[in-house]
């Protein structure tokens, strides 16, 4: 691996060409939205997560390499039969936010719920695609299901036709921001710190809520600020501000539109040519957009830089060292959910892709 560093960038970019070219449909590389411009342009496909997940549920190809993070590759493995390997380039590329709830944590928080209320009979779990495998198997284990940031809305509606409240994880965010956006008063909701017993809330306080939003984040969507788009406005008269919704509240209440990379992008494209946007959501992508806009000005939302470094880890070297290791038949370090993850994990993502 490291002696590709020594390749002169052009040679590498040509023998990634070349390699993938050999490889034809033996292998689908997927790429999401925040991936850097030398990896994306040999993405098969792009997208935001719900995209890609359903392109890998869909694909017949042998090999996935997923450029992205470590929760959209164990999703893919999910998704895929056994015969099939996904790869993703770098291991260490992780998610932050979907660190902030592991298994154990959320265990120990229904069995809690468990002494004020039967969550069982009265909680439809929801985990944010950005998590973990155990937490999606966890859900298909408790009559719940999977969203992400395109169809948060709809999943909601669906786990609130079962049961009468939702435990929401990880990212607080976007379950704030998408039930305040159905109407749903903040008075119905309570933020669960995992850290505190009852997640720091009284009996009366849980048995009173329909929305239970674990407190996580995503570092680098908490950057964007409200006063950032202030001074947008006060800069740009007529610009408008396009916000993921793992913004803050106050971020995404002065946004003029809200979703989730793959529909910002579509907002952008879609929009007459002399118009402005700030974007609050990742650098790579904004600066992409810049490029394929030319007509319209696009602005990054914050003075400071708002980048995933995970996301940023993939590398044309690690792309070329793992097609090297599909052509070699032989993958070292191949993305498997264990047995058990699978089986559940499943139930609850296939939930999600019924409702698309
Ligand atoms: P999307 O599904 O909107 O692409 O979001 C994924 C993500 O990790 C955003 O931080
Ligand atoms: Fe995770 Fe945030 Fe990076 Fe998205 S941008 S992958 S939520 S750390």
């Amino acid at each position: 691996m490291q002696q590709l560093y020594d390749i002169p960038e052009e040679e590498l970019l040509a023998e990634i060409r070349q390699l993938r070219a050999k490889l034809d449909d033996k292998v689908l590389i997927l790429g999401h939205h925040y991936q850097r411009e030398e990896v994306i342009g040999f993405a098969d496909v792009t997208g935001d997560s719900l995209k890609l997940a359903q392109y890998a549920a869909a694909t017949p190809a042998p090999y996935i390499i997923f450029c992205g993070v470590h929760f959209m590759a164990e999703t893919a493995d999910i998704l895929t039969s056994d015969s099939q390997t996904v790869i993703l380039p770098d291991l260490a590329a992780g998610c932050s936010m979907a660190d902030m709830a592991d298994d154990v944590q959320v265990r120990r928080c229904w069995q809690e719920l468990a002494e004020v209320i039967s969550p069982d009979e009265t909680v439809t779990p929801v985990t944010y695609i950005n998590s973990t495998a155990a937490l999606k198997s966890f859900c298909g284990e408790h009559g719940g299901i999977v969203c992400t940031s395109s169809n948060c809305e709809r999943v909601l509606n669906w786990a609130w036709g079962r049961r009468e409240k939702i435990l929401f994880f990880p990212d607080q965010h976007l379950g704030e921001n998408t039930a305040l956006a159905m109407g749903v008063p903040e008075s119905d909701m309570i933020i669960w710190d995992p850290a505190k017993h009852l997640g720091g809330n009284s009996v009366e306080a849980i048995e009173k809520a329909r929305l239970i939003l674990w407190k996580g984040f995503c570092s680098v969507h908490q950057l964007f600020k409200a006063e950032h788009a202030a001074s947008m406005r006060q800069q740009h008269p007529g610009i408008e501000i396009l916000a993921h919704p793992e913004c803050s509240r106050a971020v995404c209440e002065t946004a003029d539109f809200v979703g989730s990379t793959e529909a910002i992008i579509q907002y952008v494209a879609k929009a007459p040519a002399g118009k402005s946007f700030a974007v609050a959501t990742e650098l790579n992508l904004v600066n992409r957009m810049r490029l394929h806009n030319p007509g319209n000005k696009v602005y990054f939302l914050s003075p400071t830089i708002c980048m995933c470094s995970t996301m940023f880890r993939t590398d044309p070297q690690h792309l070329l060292a793992s097609l090297k290791e599909v052509e070699a038949g032989h993958v070292a370090h191949p993305i498997r959910v264990p047995e058990v993850d699978q089986t559940w994990g499943r139930l609850s993502l296939q939930r999600m892709l019924d409702l698309a």
